[in-house]
């Protein structure tokens, strides 16, 4: 498939930030990242890349530094390109997504998608990704907040067998909108494990097509 699913790494952080300040209001520093990939060892963060990005980007950087200084002495400079490019690899990280595991809960912190890859079921690969984490981790439910407002998002949680269970009045900082608390049914239940299933094999199915 040409989407792959790895574990955030300290290098994956910028393009991980450039992602986040697309897709949220307000966003965390680049030091809380690192702090969570450093520090917290119940955090489990994840990046998805489009390996096509990544082939693209290794072909581009092949050709053009070779072109470059056959034609341009000045070329042999550092140029302002070489300086400031990132890794076809980093460059190839299209989403994001992770959760903190408290006791037997896995907490969903953070999910999203570079606006230019949604609606192609790349946030629900990435959904279906934290569940199965939850699984090896050991936890028994999964649980998120979510803005009122966020309707998308609610649909994708749905969709997995969140339900709303509760409201914490107030809980954005930048606009006081309340969120919606939303948790699984116990994920080890046969019922949930099955429907799990059902929609994870039809999503890799659709996207083994892409
Ligand atoms: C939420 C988000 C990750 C979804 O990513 P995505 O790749 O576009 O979603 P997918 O294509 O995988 O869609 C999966 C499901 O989400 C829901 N959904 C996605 N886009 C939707 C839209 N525009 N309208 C309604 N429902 C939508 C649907 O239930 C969809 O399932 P379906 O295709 O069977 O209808 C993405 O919109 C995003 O990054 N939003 C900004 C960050 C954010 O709000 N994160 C959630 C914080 S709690």
């Amino acid at each position: 498939m040409r989407y792959v699913i790895d574990r955030m790494t300290m290098s994956d952080v910028p393009r991980v930030i450039e992602i986040e300040r697309l897709a949220y209001p307000s966003t965390w520093p680049a030091s809380a990242y690192r702090k969570e990939l450093q520090d917290n060892r119940w955090a489990h963060y994840i990046v998805l890349r489009d390996k096509k990005i990544a082939q693209e980007q290794v072909a581009v950087g092949v050709q053009e530094p070779e072109k470059a200084r056959r034609f341009f002495p000045l070329s042999l400079l550092p140029s302002r390109q070489t300086a400031t490019a990132t890794s076809p690899e980093t460059n190839s990280i299209i989403g994001f997504a992770g959760l903190w595991l408290m006791v037997d809960e896995a907490h969903i912190t953070t999910i999203a998608m570079h606006p230019n890859y949604r609606r192609k079921g790349l946030g629900e690969f990435m959904l279906v990704n934290l569940i199965d984490i939850a699984y090896s981790i050991g936890a028994n439910w999964v649980t998120l907040e979510v803005r009122v407002s966020n309707y998308v998002a609610q649909n994708l949680y749905r969709k997995y067998g969140f339900h709303e269970k509760g409201l914490r009045p107030k809980y954005y900082s930048d606009n006081q909108e309340d969120a919606l608390i939303m948790w699984t049914d116990q994920i080890h239940s046969p019922e949930y494990k099955h429907k799990f299933q059902q929609l994870k094999a039809t999503l890799l199915r659709t996207l083994e097509t892409q």
